[in-house]
C-alpha cells in the first residue's frame, strides 16, 4: 500500500547529544507542534476529501419516527445524507464492536437503527464537497422522534443501584469486607460519616475528534484518528465492516490531548468510515466542541464515607460506598472504593460499589478514572477526622500508613510515600500552619492549608518493538506506541539513545500507525512501563548483536566478554570502565560488513513475579487556598505535589505530566461540571463558556517534587508511570484547604462560588441534603 503521507517522525536538535536516564529533556515534537508541522487527525486532506458533519439528536429516548433529508439533499455540493435506512452495510452482532477497553454489555453503534438511547445521539452524517455545505445542509436535516419516557437523574435513582458485571480489563470488583466495620465504627470513640458527591465531567482536550478516512483506488483505507490506540481502532474498524485487517491502517502519530477519551474508538470513526465506503471516496468528520459532550464522560457519582477511630487516631474501621451512574447499554465500571481498603492499616473494613443504568451515553475512562472521585471521598473524610480528633491531617495519615496490602495479603513492591509527605510537607512549610479553621485572614481572603494522598495503579502491559542500527549509526526504532501529549517519543528516543550510548539526535522512534509492532492503547500511566521496557529490551537485543559481531573483530578486545562486562558509551562499544578497548558501533558495523543489523523484542509482563506485590504509585498533595467569602471565589495559590512513581526516565516530561494533573485537579475542585437538565435528559453547558476549565489566571506556584524508587518488579527500567497521579488527591487537597480556611466543609465538587456563600453546608441544590455527623 502507497503512504498518501509521509508521517513526521520528530527528532531531537542537532547538538543534543548524549543522553541518560532520568536527563531533563525538552520535547522532540515541541519544535513540529508549534511551526504547524505536526498533522492532527483532520489535517491529512486530499484533493478528493469529501467532508461529513453530523446530526444529533436532541431527544434521549426513543425511536426515529421520520428523519427528513430532502432539504438536505438539495443543497448544493452534497453528496448524500447517511442515516439508519441508508448507509452500507454493518455487522450486527455486539462482538464485532467491542474494541479493546470496552465494558460488559453492547456497544452503540450509530446509525445502527432507529432507536434513540441518548440526547446527542448521532443520527444522521450530512456529507458534501466542502464543509460548509456539509454544515449547512446538516441544519436542514429533520428529525421526527416518538419520545420514550427517560431517565438521566443518578441521585433520584440511587436506590436502583445494582452490582456490576464486572466484565473490563483492569476492573477489580471491591475486595470482600474484613474484620466487622460496622460493628467496630459503632463501638469507636472518634467517627465521621458524610456523602460526598462529584457531577459529571466531560473531557475538554484541545484536538476535538476527528476522523480522516484516506481512499486508495485498490480500496484500502488509511484512517487518521484522534485515538490513544491505532491497532484498538483498526480491530474496531475491520470487525465492524467486515474488512480484512489488510485493508485498514490507523495512524495517530500527533494527538492534541487525549486522557481517556480516546481509549475507546469515538462514533466520528465508524461514521467517516461508513461514508467512505459507501462513496467510495477519502471522508473527513471533525466534531465540533459540542459534541464533544455527545459521547462518553466522567460518571457522577455519589459515595457514602465512615470513618472511625481511638482517641490516639488509630482506624478502627473503613466503610466506603460508591454509586455511579452508567448507560442502560453497557456497565462501565471504575475502581473507587478499593483504595480506601489499601491506603491505611485498618482491620475493619467494608466496601461496596453499584452502578445506576441512565439514558445517557455510556461513562468513559478520564484520568485515574475512579481514584479520581474515590480517593477524594477517602481523604476528606480522612481530613474530617482529623479534626474531630483534634489531630494534624498528616500526623493522622502517618499513624495509619502502611507497608502491607491488607485486602491481598501483599507487600507494595515499592512505596516512598512516607518520603512523599515529609518532602513536599518541608518544602510547603506544614508546620508552620495553625490548627485551627479560620484562622488567617490576608485583607479579603480567608487562608487556608490542606493536604491529601493519592494513589494510582502501577501497571504493565504488553508490547512488541522493533530497531534497525544503520551503518552510519542512525537508530531506528519503532512500535505502535501513541504520544498523546505526555511526551512519548521523547522518551523513547530518550530510552534507546541512552542504552545504545548514540547521540539523541540520531535516534528516531515512529509510533502511532497500526502496522507498526504490537503495543496497547496509551492510558493507565502504562506506556513507559510497557513500551518503554520494549524498547528497552529490543535495544537490548542489538547491543547482543554488536558484541558478537565486535568479538569477530581482529584483535578485539571482547573475547569471552558477556553484556555484563561491557558497556555503549559514546557511539562506542567498550569493557566496563575501559576507554581504551572503546571500538565505535559504526566501526563494527563496517568491519563486519553489513549495512545494518536488526531486531524485534516482545515485552511480556513478569506476571508470577508481579502478583505477589502490590504495585502502585502514590503522591502526598499539599495546598493553599484563598477565599473570599463574599464573593465565593476560591484561589489555589500554592500547590506541593511528591510523587513516588519509580524511577523518573525524562524528568521534564514526567514534571509536564505531574504539573498538568495539578492543574487539572484544581479544575475538578473548582470549576468543572457538566449539568443535565433531566426534564429534557439532555446536558446543557456544553460549550466552554459555561463548561469552565481552569484557565491561566486560574492556576499559580505548582511544585512537583519527585522521590524516586527503583521498581523493578513493575518494570525493568525500574519506572512505574507517571500520567494519572498528577490528578489523584488534588482536589481532596482543595476541599481540605477550603475547609480550613473558612471552617465550611464543601463535600461535592466542584467548588463553585454559591456553594462558598452558601450559609448552611449544602450540595447539588434541588436533591436531597445530606446530614453531617462529623465529630466525636
Ligand atoms: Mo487515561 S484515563 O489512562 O487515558
Amino acid at each position: 500500500m502507497a503512504d498518501f503521507f509521509e508521517d513526521l517522525v520528530p527528532v531531537a536538535p542537532e547538538g543534543t547529544g548524549y543522553v541518560a536516564k532520568g536527563d531533563a529533556l525538552p520535547r522532540i515534537d515541541g519544535h513540529a507542534k508549534v511551526t504547524g508541522q505536526a498533522r492532527y487527525a483532520a489535517e491529512y486532506l486530499t484533493d478528493d476529501v469529501a467532508y461529513g458533519v453530523v446530526v444529533n439528536s436532541v431527544t434521549p429516548r426513543g425511536r426515529i419516527a421520520a428523519l427528513h433529508v430532502e432539504a438536505a439533499l438539495a443543497v448544493p455540493g452534497v453528496l448524500d445524507v447517511l442515516t439508519h435506512t441508508h448507509r452500507p452495510r454493518m455487522r450486527k452482532l455486539d462482538l464485532f464492536y467491542k474494541d479493546m477497553t470496552a465494558p460488559a454489555g453492547s456497544p452503540f453503534k450509530p446509525l445502527k437503527d432507529d432507536e434513540i438511547h441518548y440526547s446527542g445521539q448521532p443520527v444522521a452524517l450530512v456529507v458534501a464537497e466542502t464543509f460548509e455545505a456539509a454544515r449547512y445542509a446538516a441544519s436542514l436535516v429533520k428529525v421526527e422522534i416518538d419520545p420514550l419516557p427517560h431517565e438521566t437523574n443518578l441521585l433520584a435513582n440511587l436506590a436502583r443501584g445494582h452490582k456490576p458485571t464486572p466484565l473490563k480489563a483492569g476492573y477489580s470488583p471491591p475486595p470482600k469486607p474484613r474484620g466487622d466495620a460496622d460493628a467496630a465504627f459503632d463501638a469507636a470513640p472518634v467517627k465521621v460519616e458524610a456523602e460526598y458527591y462529584a457531577g459529571v465531567e466531560h473531557h475538554n482536550p484541545m484536538e476535538m475528534h476527528a476522523t480522516t478516512v484516506l481512499r486508495a483506488p485498490d480500496g484500502h483505507l488509511t484512517i487518521y484518528d484522534k485515538t490513544q490506540g491505532s491497532q484498538n481502532c483498526r480491530w474496531l474498524v475491520s470487525h465492524a465492516f467486515g474488512l480484512s485487517k489488510s485493508k485498514v491502517t490507523v495512524k495517530n502519530p500527533f494527538v492534541g490531548g487525549a486522557f481517556g477519551s480516546g481509549l475507546r474508538p469515538q462514533y466520528n470513526l465508524l461514521l467517516a468510515v461508513m461514508a467512505s465506503l459507501h462513496l467510495k471516496r477519502s471522508v473527513r468528520v471533525v466534531l465540533t466542541r459540542q459534541q464533544m459532550f455527545t459521547f462518553g464522560h466522567r460518571p457522577e457519582t455519589w459515595q457514602k464515607m465512615k470513618l472511625a477511630a481511638e482517641r490516639d487516631g488509630t482506624l478502627k474501621a473503613v466503610v466506603h460506598e460508591a454509586i455511579a451512574e452508567t448507560s442502560r447499554r453497557e456497565d462501565y465500571c471504575e475502581v473507587v472504593v478499593n483504595w480506601s481498603g489499601q491506603l491505611y492499616r485498618c482491620d475493619n473494613v467494608r466496601l461496596g460499589y453499584q452502578l445506576v443504568d441512565l439514558d445517557h451515553y455510556s461513562p468513559i475512562d478520564m484520568r485515574a478514572p475512579g481514584a479520581a472521585h474515590g480517593v477524594h471521598a477517602l481523604e476528606v473524610a480522612m481530613d474530617e477526622l482529623s479534626y474531630a480528633l483534634a489531630m494534624d491531617p498528616l500526623e493522622l495519615r502517618l499513624k495509619n500508613y502502611t507497608d502491607h496490602d491488607a485486602a491481598k495479603d501483599l507487600p507494595y513492591s515499592t512505596k516512598e510515600l512516607k518520603a512523599c509527605y515529609r518532602q513536599a510537607a518541608e518544602r510547603f512549610g506544614w508546620s508552620q500552619r495553625k490548627p485551627q479553621p479560620r484562622s488567617r485572614k490576608e485583607g479579603s481572603e480567608w487562608v487556608g492549608w490542606g493536604m491529601a494522598t493519592g494513589q494510582w495503579d502501577a501497571l504493565q502491559m504488553f508490547a512488541r518493538a522493533g530497531a534497525v542500527l544503520h551503518a552510519d549509526g542512525r537508530l531506528e526504532v519503532e512500535s505502535a506506541a501513541s504520544d498523546i501529549g505526555t511526551g512519548t517519543y521523547t522518551v523513547m528516543a530518550q530510552i534507546a539513545a541512552a542504552a545504545m550510548g548514540l547521540p539523541m539526535e540520531h535516534v528516531r522512534f515512529r509510533l502511532g500507525d497500526s502496522r507498526l509492532p504490537v503495543a496497547p492503547i496509551e492510558g493507565g500511566s502504562s506506556h513507559v512501563t510497557t513500551v518503554g521496557s520494549a524498547v528497552e529490551g529490543v535495544c537490548e537485543k542489538l547491543q547482543k548483536q554488536l558484541l558478537k559481531l565486535a568479538q569477530k573483530m581482529p584483535d578485539t578486545a571482547f573475547a569471552g566478554a558477556r553484556l555484563a562486562d561491557v558497556e555503549f558509551v559514546q557511539g562506542t562499544l567498550r569493557r566496563r570502565g575501559d576507554a581504551a578497548s572503546a571500538v565505535s558501533l559504526t566501526g563494527i558495523l563496517a568491519a563486519a560488513g553489513k549495512d545494518r543489523i536488526e531486531d524485534k523484542y516482545l515485552m511480556l509482563p513478569h506476571a508470577l513475579k508481579q502478583k505477589k506485590y502490590i504495585r502502585a504509585v502514590h503522591s502526598a498533595v499539599f495546598c493553599e487556598v484563598r477565599v473570599d467569602e463574599e464573593l465565593g471565589t476560591v484561589r489555589v495559590t500554592r500547590v506541593v505535589s511528591a510523587v513516588a512513581a519509580g524511577r523518573i526516565i525524562s524528568a521534564k516530561t514526567a514534571r509536564s505530566q505531574v504539573v498538568g494533573g495539578v492543574v487539572w485537579g484544581i479544575s475538578q475542585a473548582l470549576h468543572e461540571e457538566t449539568h443535565a437538565d433531566h426534564r429534557l435528559g439532555r446536558f446543557m453547558n456544553h460549550n466552554y463558556a459555561e463548561y469552565h476549565v481552569a484557565a491561566n489566571a486560574d492556576i499559580h506556584d505548582i511544585d512537583v517534587i519527585f522521590v524516586e524508587e527503583d521498581d523493578r518488579i513493575v518494570s525493568r527500567l525500574g519506572a512505574k508511570g507517571v500520567g494519572e497521579i498528577g490528578i489523584v488527591g488534588v482536589a481532596a487537597a482543595v476541599s481540605n484547604a477550603v475547609y480550613h480556611a473558612v471552617g465550611r466543609r464543601i463535600r461535592s465538587t466542584p467548588i463553585t462560588p454559591d456553594k462558598v456563600m452558601a450559609p448552611a453546608q449544602e450540595w447539588a441544590a434541588g436533591d436531597s441534603a445530606i446530614g453531617i455527623n462529623a465529630g466525636g
